[in-house]
């Protein structure tokens, strides 16, 4: 598992572009109170550049006027919420009890021989990175896969190996 309490610094200071920035005042415009916006705020911030860094979190803090102390504990507590790079595929693999009982692991093994990745692991190609999450609210299909936000339930290592090559 990747190690959620410990942020990367770029060296490089983080804002939104105008895009992104439209889109944050527009949902701003939604919110009472400014600092409810801290989720949506790391979710534009994201997607504008990939995944969450030190700056990231100290630019969110200071757009929704809060410390970066706060930012940093929403952003650490949920995995989709990205600490690292991620490769152009992020797979999720649920760890919670249905899926660990359904065999996940036999996934998350056969992803270290066929990508060569473990959790918390981007592939040299910049393909793939794996990251053990957990429960996904599919329990009744376990084991579930998660890959750039698709839902992929009732998994197992032929129909991911099939999946994975249907990639592009
Ligand atoms: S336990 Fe895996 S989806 Fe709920």
């Amino acid at each position: 598992m990747s190690d959620r309490s410990q942020l990367l610094a770029t060296g490089k200071s983080f804002a939104f572009d105008a895009e992104t920035d439209a889109e944050f005042e527009r949902l701003a415009a939604r919110y009472p109170i400014r600092e409810s916006m801290i989720m949506p705020a790391l979710w534009l911030a994201q997607q504008q550049q990939g995944w969450i860094s030190a700056e990231t979190i100290e630019y969110v803090a200071e757009r929704v006027g809060t410390y970066p102390a706060k930012v940093f504990e929403l952003a650490t507590f949920y995995t989709m919420y990205h600490l690292r790079p991620v490769g152009t595929y992020h797979i999720c693999v649920c760890r919670t009890l249905s899926c660990y009982l359904r065999d996940k692991q036999e996934i998350v093994d056969f992803l270290a021989d066929e990508a060569g990745i473990r959790p918390g692991q981007v592939s040299d190609d910049g393909r793939f990175s794996l990251e053990e999450v957990e429960c996904l609210g599919h329990c009744g299909s376990a084991p579930v896969v998660q890959i750039n936000g698709e839902f992929y339930e009732d998994m197992n290592v032929e129909k991911l190996r099939a999946l994975l090559t249907t990639l592009a």
